[in-house]
């Protein structure tokens, strides 16, 4: 099969395209044959070998952890999906390696979900890594529902814009951080309020809105966003990070609870999102779409942090 892979760690220019075997499901796993894959900020990030405390990696290592498209073989046990199947999925497997940078990919079935019937392939790509972390990060402990204040930092990204879409459908109000040329993106986005964070004190916009602090922080952003964010949580409330490790020495000072959340595989999550989406409760947005040849290109453009939504590649 054609893929993109790396044979060791470094910059662009070590990612190369490929031929490999076609990946064979085992037992309880599913062969999807892929139309689009989502880029991710973590692709860049395996590629310069920033994740290999955290997973074993192997080489040739083909990156890219999302994807839609069809299933195409199904292993031994396996239940839920049929051949020909539209569907996507959140492809984090224990060792990096046999990512969606390729025609194919194998997963556990228990990651997949039926894509969404309102999206198209490309779309639904975009979906399952930036979806599930919010959802798992704002409803996996208490604080997101009706009369809760939610703060999302980054609020125009990928993980940002599902985040403030998410809690808004829970019922709570939504404090959104972006840049200036993206307050319009997450007004429409459904924020309460659009907070341009180059524009002066993050700290006292907040503030100004919720004097007490709001129910929950939700970091999308890290370093110093992290550093000013224990102070915008009340007391009694929720600080969840997904780039930095909250200190708990701080949490502990301002009496919140104050943690990082890994994003986990799970089929049954992404049918919820799924529904949420085909009722028009919710939404996605590709603002780049690329083609595998210039995944290179994909993962520079997501590694300067500007990124809109989502871009994906399509096959
Ligand atoms: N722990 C996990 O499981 C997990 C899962 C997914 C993602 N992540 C991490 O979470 C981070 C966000 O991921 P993503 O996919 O949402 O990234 P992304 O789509 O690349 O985020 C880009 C967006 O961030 C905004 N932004 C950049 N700096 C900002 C700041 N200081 N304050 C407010 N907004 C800012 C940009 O808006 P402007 O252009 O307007 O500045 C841009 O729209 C990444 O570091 C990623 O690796 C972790």
């Amino acid at each position: 099969m054609r893929a993109i892979a790396i044979e060791q760690f470094g910059g662009p220019e070590t990612l190369k395209p490929v031929d490999l075997p076609t990946p064979e499901p085992g037992p309880g796993e599913v062969r999807i044959r892929i139309a689009a894959s989502g880029i991710n900020p973590v692709d860049w990030k395996i590629r310069e070998g920033y994740l290999t405390k955290a997973l074993p990696h192997r080489f040739p290592l083909i990156p890219g952890w999302e994807c839609a498209g069809t299933i195409d073989a199904l292993g031994m046990g396996t239940s839920r999906f049929e051949r020909g199947e539209a569907v996507y999925v959140y492809a984090r497997k224990p060792e990096v390696q046999g990512g969606t940078y390729a025609e194919y990919v194998v997963v556990p079935e228990s990651f997949v979900a039926a894509k969404p019937k309102s999206l198209l392939l490309h779309e639904a790509a975009s979906v399952p890594l930036a979806a599930l972390t919010a959802y798992q990060a704002l409803f996996r402990r208490p604080g997101v529902g009706p009369g809760a204040t939610v703060l999302v930092h980054a609020a125009s990204g990928g993980v940002g814009m599902f985040g403030v879409q998410l809690a808004k459908n829970a019922g709570a109000k939504v404090i959104g951080t972006a840049g200036p040329d993206n307050q319009d993106f997450i007004r429409s986005l459904g924020v309460d309020h659009a907070i341009d964070y180059r524009a002066g004190d993050v700290r006292a916009a907040v503030r100004a809105i919720a004097p007490e602090g709001v129910d929950v922080v939700f970091d999308c952003v890290g370093g110093e966003t992290l550093a000013l964010s224990y102070e915008l949580a009340a007391r009694g409330g929720r600080l969840v990070g997904v780039v930095d490790t909250p200190n708990q020495d701080e949490a502990k000072a301002r009496g919140i609870d104050a943690y990082y959340h890994f994003v986990e595989p799970n089929g049954e999550e992404l049918a919820t999102i799924g529904a949420l989406l085909d009722a028009g409760k919710i939404r996605t947005h590709v603002s780049a779409i690329f083609s595998l040849a210039d995944a290179a290109l994909a993962q520079e453009k997501s590694r300067e942090g500007r990124t809109r939504g989502k871009a994906v590649i399509v096959l």
